[in-house]
């Protein structure tokens, strides 16, 4: 899986061909959607049309709230599958425990089925903390490959990614760029990049890539597009690396997924 993806939340499924078909010519080969997103046939169109081919691209989508449970989650992968115009997806994921619905267990073996059957490459999870994926480590077969969670300068997750590093589960960001918030306008942030000659987005995508996390971030404009993916050529010293994360405010632009339950 690359460590750089595409992610299109908020984004329209006709905004969603132009932006993923940009994306692919850039470079990303991840692109991450959801059912809820309503563009997984948008983002199948531009898998469709592009010249990548479909195994050298790594598409993830998610389950949502809503259809919970083991069967419906069958049947919501197929829904999925069929809007994307695709016969398997790389990587397929819880998109949150909404614990008070207490439907993840058996929707994650929902997933695990469709794993051993094939019908996805790998299989994890999205919002959850340490006392759900505690209970899928105990009750489920298949390690989930990931946590997708909200993280950024302004909400480090460091007690969570510790413990996801320990059960070898990878943490991959979520609003990594904090939806285009106040943590590009960090003072600290700017004057680094003024010194890489890079922009604050980059230099934050570069501190979540130097922690080892896999990052998706959103944009429909095409130069930012562009912008996000150029951050292999610099590197954040350890200091550099130390100041970001002294930034954190455990500060979410999300609900904390204990407080998650629409559906
Ligand atoms: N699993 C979950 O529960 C969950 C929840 C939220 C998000 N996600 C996934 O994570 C992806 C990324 O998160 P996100 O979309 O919430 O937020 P994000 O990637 O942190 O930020 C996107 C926002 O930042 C702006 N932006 C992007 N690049 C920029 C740059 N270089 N300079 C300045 N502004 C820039 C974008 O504007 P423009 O688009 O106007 O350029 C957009 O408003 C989502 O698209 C989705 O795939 C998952």
């Amino acid at each position: 899986m690359p460590q750089l993806g595409f992610g299109v939340w908020q984004v329209t499924d006709e905004e969603a061909t132009t932006a993923v078909a940009k994306a692919i010519e850039v470079g990303y080969r991840s692109i991450d959607t959801a059912m809820i997103y309503k563009n997984e046939k948008g983002v199948g169109e531009a898998i469709k049309n592009s010249s990548v081919p479909r195994e050298d691209l790594f598409i993830t989508t998610k389950v949502w709230n809503s259809d919970q449970g083991y069967e419906n989650t069958l049947r919501a992968f197929d829904e999925s599958l069929e809007r994307l115009g695709l016969d398997y997806v790389d990587l397929y994921l819880v998109h949150w425990p909404t614990p008070q619905f207490d439907e993840y267990v058996d929707t994650y073996k929902a997933l695990e089925k469709l794993y051993h059957d094939g019908k996805v490459k790998a299989i994890g999870v999205c919002n959850f903390e340490i006392e759900h994926l505690e209970r899928l480590l105990k009750e489920c077969e298949v390690v989930p490959v990931l946590n997708q969670i909200e993280c950024h300068p302004y909400l480090s997750q460091k007690e969570l990614k510790e413990y996801c590093a320990s059960h070898n589960i990878f943490v991959e960001a979520w609003s990594p760029l904090e939806q285009g918030g106040e943590v590009l306008q960090n003072e600290e942030i700017k004057l680094m990049a003024n010194a890489h000659k890079k922009s604050p987005a980059q230099v934050i995508l570069r501190w979540h890539i130097q922690n080892n996390t896999i990052v998706i971030p959103k944009s429909v404009t095409p130069s930012r597009i562009e912008e996000n993916f150029n951050v292999f050529d610099f590197e954040l010293s350890g200091d550099e690396m130390a100041q970001i994360d002294n930034l954190n405010k455990n500060r979410r632009r999300g609900k904390h997924p204990n407080e998650m339950n629409f559906r």
